[in-house]
């Protein structure tokens, strides 16, 4: 009756926020509490019990028996790890002054937003002036590789490629050339024999990344990965991967327009409020060192329904421009859209406008838009997009030298906004001559010689002062 033995396969479930191993599946998690993160996996037993043995006599590093013992703190060489240095400014920066030798780097971020693309570059740059770099990719083809480099205008670099996707042989790669930097691309095409699971479920990647955690510490070798992330974080469980890298870095900004930011959400290594700017073009990500003039270059001027908004990403001041439009209706559901600017938000500005300032829009589509596919988040934007829509359904243009910053309350009085030095810096340095700002209780402290701050206590103030007393 019994035929050979098939593979006795086995379903369990893994977190894919804290890694743990569930037997049965559970809308929450039992051991870290989130909901809707157990991933079913199938494993194969008998491979399973061998991994497990592997694991005890130490095939997975850091865990053999005696070989690394205590060290007294004050016996550690501190040596002040030196940094290699980056040529792409904007990367640098957001990982804290140049790759950190023997960390591991995670790198997020939509399908095509340029990961790939980015990380080529830095591989290319690393090779030019640091030493040996190898790009890893189970994704693309040499040729494709070479394409792209070509594209990149790169195609002669010294640069290593390696496609592979059997993790094993790509660290006694990496072990055996000793590059100063080594690129995953990407850590959900990687595998290891031993994890029965399929590649890019939560145990293999998890194992992988352990796996190339140890390689970097061990060898001392900067090691980014590529990281795909599903909108819900599902498959491949970024949290996972989270706990284990040093450093996260997540790349955004929207298809339909070419700027991108690079984001650092966890660094071991540095600040995380860095963010940086590139624009997507045929040769590349370029950098944008000046991401305020990029974002107004196209302003019309003396167009109704554009105002100027000083926002923050992460220490970093930017102006963006605030487009608004109003336009009469019969529905009786009038339209409001906002792009890039949260929706509920608008409605609360709306109302505002409406209720303080007897600028009554229910007859109205409104719409908001942020330009340059940008995504505002802070309540520092209320007071321009207000204004913006305001000069739109007044038809009167907001002056073309005044920026504008910030928050709405509920009745109609401005409130102060943190940061307001380097706001108010960044818009003198694009030339703006006057800044509209809440009325503060104590004065700002060395405002720029040529920027005029002109303060309002409440949106009726502000709007006076923005369309000059016409209102
Ligand atoms: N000739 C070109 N000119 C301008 N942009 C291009 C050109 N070719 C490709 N791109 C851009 O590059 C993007 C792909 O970049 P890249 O492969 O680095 O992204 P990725 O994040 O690695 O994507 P994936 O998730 O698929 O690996 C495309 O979406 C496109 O916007
Ligand atoms: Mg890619
Ligand atoms: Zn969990």
């Amino acid at each position: 009756m019994s035929k050979t033995a098939a593979p006795k396969l086995k379903t369990r479930y893994v977190c894919s926020n804290c890694g743990s191993v569930q037997m049965r599946w559970a809308g929450k998690c039992p051991d870290c509490g989130e909901w809707n993160t157990l991933v079913e996996e199938v494993v194969d037993e008998a491979r399973e019990k061998s991994r497990q043995g592997a694991r005890v006599t130490g095939s997975i590093a850091g865990s053999i028996a005696g070989s690394i013992a205590p060290q007294k703190l004050s016996d550690i060489q501190a040596d002040g790890f030196q940094r290699l240095p980056l040529a792409i400014g904007e990367f640098s920066r957001v990982l804290g002054g140049g790759i950190v030798p023997g960390s591991l780097v995670l790198v997020g971020g939509d399908p095509g937003i340029g990961k790939s693309t980015l990380l080529m570059q830095a591989a290319v740059s690393t090779a030019q002036h640091v030493g040996p770099a190898l790009y890893v990719s189970g994704e693309e083809s040499a040729q494709q590789l070479k394409m792209r480099a070509q594209r990149l205008g790169v195609g002669d670099s010294d640069l290593y490629l390696l496609t592979d996707t059997n993790l094993d042989n790509v660290i006694y790669q990496i072990e055996a050339m000793k590059p100063r930097l080594a690129i995953i691309d990407s850590i959900q095409t990687m595998y290891l024999d031993t994890v029965s699971s399929s590649p890019g479920t939560v145990s293999q990647v998890r194992e992988c990344a352990l796996r190339l955690q140890a390689l970097a510490k061990s060898q001392g070798i900067a090691i980014f990965i590529v990281g795909h992330v599903t909108k819900e974080g599902a498959i491949a469980g970024p949290k996972v991967l989270e706990h284990i890298v040093d450093t996260v870095l997540q790349m955004e900004g929207d298809r339909f327009h070419a700027f991108r930011l690079l984001r650092s959400i966890k660094n071991r290594f540095g600040a995380t409020s860095e963010v940086g700017v590139f624009e997507m073009a045929g040769s590349g990500m370029v950098e944008v060192t000046n991401p305020s003039e990029a974002f107004l270059a196209e302003r019309m001027s003396f167009a109704p329904g554009s105002a100027v908004a000083v926002t923050m990403e992460g220490t970093r001041p930017l102006l963006v421009e605030m487009q608004g439009l109003t336009s009469p209706t019969q529905n009786p559901m009038p339209r409001r859209t906002a792009n890039g600017w949260d929706y509920n938000r608008l409605f609360l500005i709306l109302a505002v406008l409406a209720k303080r300032v007897s600028i009554r829009l229910h007859d109205q589509d409104v719409f908001v838009n942020v330009v340059g596919g940008m995504t505002i988040e802070e309540p520092a934007a209320d007071l321009p997009a207000a204004i913006a829509i305001a000069s739109a359904y007044k038809s009167a243009p907001v002056p073309m030298d005044l920026a504008i910053i910030g928050e709405v309350g509920l009745s109609g009085e401005l409130r102060s906004v943190a940061q307001l030095p380097a706001r108010l810096n960044e818009a003198a340095k694009l030339g703006f001559k006057r800044c509209l700002i809440p009325k503060l209780s104590r004065p700002i402290e060395r405002p720029p010689a040529d920027l005029r701050i002109l303060s309002a206590r409440s949106l009726g103030e502000a709007l006076d002062l923005a369309f000059g007393q016409q209102r």
